[in-house]
């Protein structure tokens, strides 16, 4: 999919109204997540933080399980702000996991504009590397 196709005013209004219901008592930084499904569906996250610091889910993961849960499918695009509404980059943990559900071509918004997730994880280990009987 190229990124001129891509409609993202409203992944990024579903990412910024997702920061409005992050639970991040501990660090205060809000951060919420959207993407586009190739279905035309769009699944979103925010983080969701634990009093055992570690055990603190990433916006990405909530919208993985969203995406999952509501029938699965390939991320095509993605957008990722903080509580400011600013575009960040998903840590590496994250990148591995929209690398699983997007693949290589998948796009993400990044501070730097739209990037593929072959350029922001290159390399990225996945089912082509598992062993296979
Ligand atoms: N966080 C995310 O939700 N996604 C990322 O990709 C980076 C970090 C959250 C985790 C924690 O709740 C807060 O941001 C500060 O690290």
């Amino acid at each position: 999919m190229d990124r001129h196709e891509v409609d993202w005013e409203p992944l990024r209004e579903a990412a910024v109204r997702m920061t409005e219901r992050a639970y991040a008592p501990y660090s205060g930084y809000p951060v919420g997540v959207a993407g586009l499904v190739d279905d035309g569906r769009v699944v979103a996250g925010c983080n969701v933080e634990n009093a055992g610091y570690g055990v603190t889910l990433c916006a990405e993961c909530g919208m993985v399980s969203d995406l999952v849960a509501g029938g699965g499918g390939r991320l095509r695009a993605v957008w990722c702000v903080d509580g400011r509404g600013a575009t960040i980059m998903p840590c590496g943990r994250c990148r591995q996991l929209l690398s699983e559900h997007g693949g290589p071509e998948c796009l993400l918004q990044t501070p730097e504009g739209v990037l593929t997730m072959r350029e922001v994880l290159p390399q990225a280990f996945g089912p082509q590397d598992l062993y296979r009987t």
